[in-house]
């Protein structure tokens, strides 16, 4: 079984850090391989895990789209997007990292798109877990790269915009068609002096499972700022160990019977 994570929410509330954090404590607590997918155009998540970014899917949409990319049907295009998929990947020690890309140009990627989702799900059943992190907009959840989500994870920071993101981002999520077996909310970057009251009753008024808070962490930030990743941070750091206790619990999920 294949646990897949996805995480949204406002620019800059801490999905990349707290997605690139979640791949260390999975693989830490043995749930690996893990397939890391940065599904935000403006990618930054090989930075923040500490790998070369490769080449980009969309890169293979464009690619697939052109006459002389690859075969124009059947079996061949499938297998070449497939193996396109394959040199995309970005391998490292307990995960892999796949790149999605910017998509441009004026082409339909219709039937590229249906071939990836279909080569991407194949691919995520070689994993223990795949964790996918969002641009703001969530446009990748809607243009369906992902049939299945085990957990949804609405990041807030904790501010009322970024809380405003959330309950959007979870009214949308209901409209997609994509099965989602939980939503839930996180707060990250919580001061010493915790979420503050008003957000507090607005976030348990969501009437979702709320994670462990994620603190705001000094060697975090300063490893964000000075572009280290986040397997050089101390094992003991505050931020870690509460996405540690984050993917201990999300990573019960795989023992539990499906939902
Ligand atoms: N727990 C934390 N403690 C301290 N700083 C943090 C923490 N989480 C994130 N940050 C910092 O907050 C900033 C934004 O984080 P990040 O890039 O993860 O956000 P994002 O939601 O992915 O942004 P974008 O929407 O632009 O992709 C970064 O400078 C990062 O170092
Ligand atoms: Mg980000």
């Amino acid at each position: 079984m294949v646990l897949s994570i996805a995480v949204a929410g406002k620019g800059g509330t801490g999905k990349t850090t707290f997605a690139s954090l979640l791949v260390r404590a999975l693989v830490e607590q043995r749930v690996r391989p893990v397939l890391a997918v940065d599904a935000d155009p403006n990618a930054n998540l090989a930075e923040a895990l500490g790998v070369e970014c490769g080449r980009t899917l969309a890169e293979i949409r464009e690619r697939g789209a052109t006459p002389e990319g690859s075969p124009s049907s059947g079996i061949g295009r499938v297998r070449a997007v497939e193996d396109e998929l394959q040199r995309t990947l970005v391998e490292a020690e307990g995960f892999d990292l796949l790149t999605m890309g910017r998509p441009e140009g004026p082409r339909c990627y219709c039937a590229v798109n249906h071939l990836l989702r279909q080569s991407l799900d194949a691919l995520g059943r070689n994993y223990a877990a795949v964790v996918l992190d969002n641009e703001a907009g969530m446009e990748h959840l809607s243009r369906r790269t992902t049939n299945d989500i085990d957990f949804l994870v609405a990041v807030l920071n904790p501010t009322v915009p970024s809380l405003r993101a959330v309950r959007r981002i979870l009214e949308l999520s209901w409209e997609l068609p994509i099965r989602i077996g939980h939503r839930v909310v996180l707060a990250t970057r919580v001061g010493p002096e915790g979420v503050p009251e008003p957000l507090q009753r607005d976030i348990a008024a969501l009437k979702i499972e709320r994670l462990p808070d994620v603190p705001q962490d000094a060697a975090v930030e300063r490893a964000g700022a000075e572009g280290r990743d986040v397997f050089a941070l101390d094992a003991g750091s505050p931020a870690l160990e509460a996405v540690r206790r984050i993917a201990a619990r999300l990573g019960s999920a795989l023992a539990s019977p499906p939902v």
